[in-house]
């Protein structure tokens, strides 16, 4: 199901939280990266229809979700940023209730709260109370209750935040299982979440869209700018203050430091080959 995003605009006030954001997500997994505050939570919830733009369009499938959100909110599925579990509940019942909400019928409600168990791997889990769930236990009851109603998008916001590496790197194996017959729209401030299985990337900073494509792509945004160079504690501390230094490691009297530049740093560089965070960091400059 193909997402189109035309001349997206969201002003809060004076505030402008998306500009002019234009945008095609195809099926698969698609990242949505940026820092706090890019608009990654304004885009998702004007997508999901609980917000509305204040210009532009947004085509789901055959859907105007402006026009039509009924429509869209049944093709639906939404794991909000701030999403409110019910702790004094089980799995089950808050599944039940969630089901419930979303009309699906009786008869199928038991069927489908046990499939979407089965597939977060929650259910020796679904008897025990939500308040007794590790943090990466609730991001999947979370994902669950989106997954009810078999819905064509999965729209999710920042899922892993608060999740430790382990959980993390569960969370984002679940994530891709699921994506296979459907969107999966996933925003993050982690570079790592993205690069397992994304087929695409949108880059927002300050409500501007200032990358879009595929992760190679993203990657070869740097490209010819990673260097590795050995420097002195001195001369760290002044490449620090004219150079973006992504990562510093100290080695007895030397440290040995990876930096961005679109020359040769101090014509010692090493040239290195670009990783999906120096493409990150490579665009998010570029647009400084
Ligand atoms: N309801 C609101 N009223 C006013 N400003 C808001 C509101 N929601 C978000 N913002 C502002 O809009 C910008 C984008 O926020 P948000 O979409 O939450 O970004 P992200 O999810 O990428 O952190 C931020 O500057 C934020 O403070
Ligand atoms: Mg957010």
């Amino acid at each position: 199901m193909e997402i189109v995003i035309s001349n997206l605009n969201k002003h809060y006030g004076p505030l402008h939280a998306l500009q002019d954001v234009s945008l095609r997500i195809g099926g698969g997994m698609f990242g949505l990266l940026g820092p706090n505050g890019a608009g990654k939570t304004t885009l998702m919830r004007i997508l999901t229809t609980t917000l509305r733009p204040s210009s532009g369009t947004v085509q789901v499938g055959e859907i105007d979700a402006l026009h039509d959100p009924h429509a869209l909110r049944r093709q639906l599925g939404y794991l909000p940023q701030d999403f409110g579990f019910y702790r004094g509940l089980t799995g089950y019942e808050m599944l039940d209730y969630i089901a419930t909400m979303k009309q699906i019928p009786r008869a199928e409600r038991k069927r489908q709260v046990e499939s979407v168990l089965e597939q977060v791997h929650l259910t020796a889990e679904a008897r025990r109370r939500v308040g007794g769930y590790s943090g990466g236990m609730k991001q999947r009851l979370g994902i669950a209750q989106a997954l009810l109603g078999n819905p064509r998008l999965l729209v999710v916001d920042e899922p892993t935040a608060g999740l430790d590496p382990e959980e993390r790197i569960r969370f984002r194996n679940l994530l891709a299982r699921i994506s296979g017959e459907r969107t999966v729209l996933l925003s993050t401030h982690i570079v790592a979440d993205i690069e397992a299985s994304c087929t695409g990337v949108a880059v927002l900073r300050k409500g501007r869209l200032v990358f879009y494509g595929s992760l190679h792509e993203l990657v070869a945004s740097a490209q010819g700018q990673v260097w590795q160079l050995e420097t002195t504690p001195t001369e760290w501390e002044r490449l620090q203050a004219t150079h973006h230094v992504v990562a510093s490691r100290a080695t007895g009297t030397t440290v040995l430091l990876r930096l961005l530049a679109r020359e040769n740093p101090l014509g010692r560089g090493e040239p290195v080959v670009p990783g999906l965070e120096d493409g990150y960091m490579a665009v998010m400059n570029a647009a400084r």
